[in-house]
């Protein structure tokens, strides 16, 4: 069958599956509300798919697609129970890259399991080195325990990054620190600009701190220098005069559309072709090639061409 490619020359390259659509944090840019503080963080509305049809469908996407990357996410990918049986099944299609987003809290404990089963990497969530912003952004305690779950995998050798979602007024004075972290353990961190997704659709500005403010930030305390970017990154990445690497995810002040490649997949079985557009295009259950094909093509004209507008779909929900 022919490559599916759309008037930008972009195809699917890295699958991203939402797990669970429950997290056991409530971050602010997040959830909806300080309720949320006492139980999970979840928005379901029925139940989502069992790993077996999780697996059948990575296999016939695999099949049509033929990526060589799975990013698991979630709400939190280690609530799901059979990741690692995932990770292995996602292997032995031949499945090469198979890396995870997690905001780290369970990470210690699976470490084992998961590196048996064959996890690439691992982006861990991180937006404060102080425990009372940690809290503050993310309405749960456990700073140590991410940290602890960091040095895990660190040691197990999971490579793994840092992504801080950085918000104005909240924790923009954790940016310095995070990196000084992320030298000491020599892991790349990447900072994110806030996104205007979910409850934040339409209303992140008053949080927003921009990949400029954020550099203006560094350059107080470090010379650094760019590194080209690499194709579909989501990062534009400098380098410091001592070495070390950070990123920015500049989604609202510098959009990456032109050259994604993603493909999402929720815990529902349907896909979506951005981060940007909130119409389901459901694909369990379907097994005509011919039909499968349709709906990826459908997915594909949902890449926004130049700008990342957000949609009011929950990253809990599709996944970051
Ligand atoms: P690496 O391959 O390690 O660079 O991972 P990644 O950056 O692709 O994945 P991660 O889960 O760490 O995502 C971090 C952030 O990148 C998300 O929170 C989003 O801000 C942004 N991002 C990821 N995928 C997309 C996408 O398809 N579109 C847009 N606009 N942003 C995305
Ligand atoms: N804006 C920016 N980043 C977000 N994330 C979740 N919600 C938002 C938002 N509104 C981040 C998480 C995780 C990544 C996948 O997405 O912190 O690191």
């Amino acid at each position: 069958m022919e490559q599916l490619k759309d008037h930008l020359g972009r195809t699917f390259k890295t699958l991203r599956i939402s797990l669970i659509n429950t997290c056991n944090m409530a971050c602010t840019y997040c959830s909806y509300s300080n309720e949320e503080n006492q139980k999970n963080h979840t928005e379901s509305k029925g139940k989502g798919l069992t790993a077996k049809e999780l697996m059948n469908l990575i296999a016939q996407l695999h099949e049509r697609l033929n990526f060589s990357t799975i990013r698991f996410t979630g709400g939190e990918p280690l609530l799901y129970k059979e990741l690692p049986e995932l990770i292995k099944g996602a292997r032995k299609l031949g499945i090469t890259d198979l890396n995870l987003t997690s905001n780290g809290l369970l990470l210690q404990k699976q470490v084992p399991a998961l590196k048996a089963a064959g996890l690439t990497a691992i982006n861990v969530s991180l937006d404060a080195t102080d425990p009372l912003t940690f809290f503050m952004m993310g309405r749960r305690h456990g700073l140590d325990q991410t940290l602890k779950g960091i040095d895990a995998a660190l040691n197990a050798g999971i490579a793994v990054k840092i992504n801080s979602v950085i918000m104005k007024g909240m924790n923009h004075n954790q940016v310095i620190p995070l990196l000084k972290y992320a030298a000491d353990q020599q892991i790349i961190i990447r900072f994110l600009e806030i996104m205007a997704m979910g409850h934040l659709h339409g209303k992140a500005d008053e949080y927003f701190f921009s990949q400029s403010e954020m550099l203006q930030l560094i350059s107080t305390q470090y010379r650094f220098s760019p590194i080209p970017r690499k194709q579909a990154a989501t990062a534009n990445y400098w380098q410091t005069e001592a070495g070390n690497i950070f990123g920015i995810i500049a989604n609202e002040s510098q959009p990456f559309c032109t050259d994604c490649d993603r493909l999402r997949l929720d815990v529902y079985g349907n896909i979506y072709g951005c981060l940007s557009n909130d119409q389901p295009i459901a694909i369990k259950g379907v097994s005509a090639p011919a039909d499968l094909d349709r709906r990826l093509r459908e997915a594909l004209a949902q890449k926004q061409s130049i700008k990342f507008t957000g949609s009011k779909l929950s990253m809990l929900h599709i996944g970051g």
